[in-house]
């Protein structure tokens, strides 16, 4: 069975040729072709002779590549990722496909990196570190606040949701989590509030829900209005679930006080890429990276030694489930 592994980095390489080694017999007839190119209309192409694709996310999966991998006699698609808001859901089960994900591989992973990016955006320790290396010790303009005591809003507590309520509990923060349905495990690290009071009262808000119709743009003028003047704003799920325009206009209002980003809507061009040679035609985010209030880094969250061995071991075992034929717990389409 061969697999085309679209988006491939050096790193997938490494970790899936390691998995593949490690699931010895059980997978001997998989091969793993890598594809550096991101999945596109334009791409497709290169899943000829394939039986599946292996995705990350910035893979487009929409009705007209689906269309074409079908085309292609491509039947399954190994998603290394949990979120699914780039597979057209709908195509894929009208054209037979067995999509599978990767639902929890580290949350953890990303719940660490939200406090980095709160840490290192509240006591600008990416400034000081410059400063430092220019042997410049002054401190003005590095002034943080305790976090100890401050409130931290948990939008979507789910895997990675809980994980971060969790660590911000331990370093003495007030808990507020938002979402949907109960949530018991929270009332032992805070609260479970309604959307609004959890704008209303944190002193950070946190996204950790999946993008979705639903949840597009849920970050907006609106919701921006609603949070506490100087509030800061972490997003570390996906880019869509925040209106940037809306945002770049509330830092400049100085109604927001503080953005951390790992993802970024328009990052498929963008992310896992080196563009410092290249000019990056974005204004929006060319914007972003002007305010000295604003941290972004190119959705990394997840990527720990940890996280990688546990995305290439259970994308594996997924291919095992679709090429015995036997239940596998993680696909996104019921058959
Ligand atoms: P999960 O499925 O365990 O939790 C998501 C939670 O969001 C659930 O509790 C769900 O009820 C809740 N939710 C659904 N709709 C909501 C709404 N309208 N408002 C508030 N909450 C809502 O997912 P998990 O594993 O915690 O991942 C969350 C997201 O994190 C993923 O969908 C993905 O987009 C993102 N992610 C980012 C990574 C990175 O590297 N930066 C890596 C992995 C995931």
């Amino acid at each position: 069975m061969k697999i085309t592994v679209f988006s491939a980095q050096p790193y997938d390489r490494t970790f899936l040729d390691d998995a593949l080694e490690r699931a010895g017999d059980r997978l001997t007839t998989v091969e793993l072709i890598y594809q550096q190119a991101t999945l596109s209309p334009q791409t497709a192409v290169l899943a000829q002779g394939s039986d599946a694709v292996c995705v990350f996310v910035n893979d487009r999966l929409d009705a007209p590549v689906l269309e074409r991998l079908a085309a292609l006699r491509v039947r399954a698609i190994f998603l290394r990722c949990a979120g699914f808001n780039n597979v057209d859901v709908a195509a894929a089960t009208r054209l037979g496909f067995f999509v599978a994900r990767v639902p929890a591989y580290s949350p953890e992973a990303v719940a660490e990196h939200t406090l980095a990016l709160v840490m290192t955006l509240n006591r600008h320790t990416h400034r000081a570190w410059l400063r430092v290396r220019d042997g410049n010790f002054a401190l003005d303009g590095l002034l943080g606040i305790t976090l100890c005591g401050k409130t931290v809003g948990i939008v979507g507590a789910g895997r990675i949701g809980l994980a971060t309520a969790r660590i911000f509990h331990g370093i003495g923060c007030r808990v507020l989590g938002y979402n949907p349905t109960p949530v018991p495990e929270l009332a032992r690290l805070g609260e479970q509030v309604t959307l609004d009071a959890l704008l209303r009262e944190s002193d950070i808000v946190s996204l950790h829900c999946p993008l979705a119709d639903d949840t597009h743009h849920m970050i907006n003028r609106d919701t921006l209005a609603r949070m506490k003047r100087g509030a800061m704003l972490v997003n570390t799920s996906r880019g869509a679930l925040v209106d940037t325009r809306a945002v770049v206009d509330a830092l400049k209002s100085r109604h927001l006080g503080f953005l951390a980003i790992d993802v970024y809507e328009q990052e498929e061009n963008l992310f896992f890429h080196d563009r410092s040679s290249s000019i990056i035609d974005d204004d929006m985010f060319q914007l972003l990276l002007t305010f000295p209030n604003v941290l972004v880094t190119g959705h990394q969250g997840f990527f720990t030694v940890e996280a990688m061995r546990e995305i290439a071991h259970v994308t594996l075992d997924n291919v095992r489930c679709f090429v015995d034929g036997g239940e596998c717990g993680n696909r996104v389409i019921d058959a």
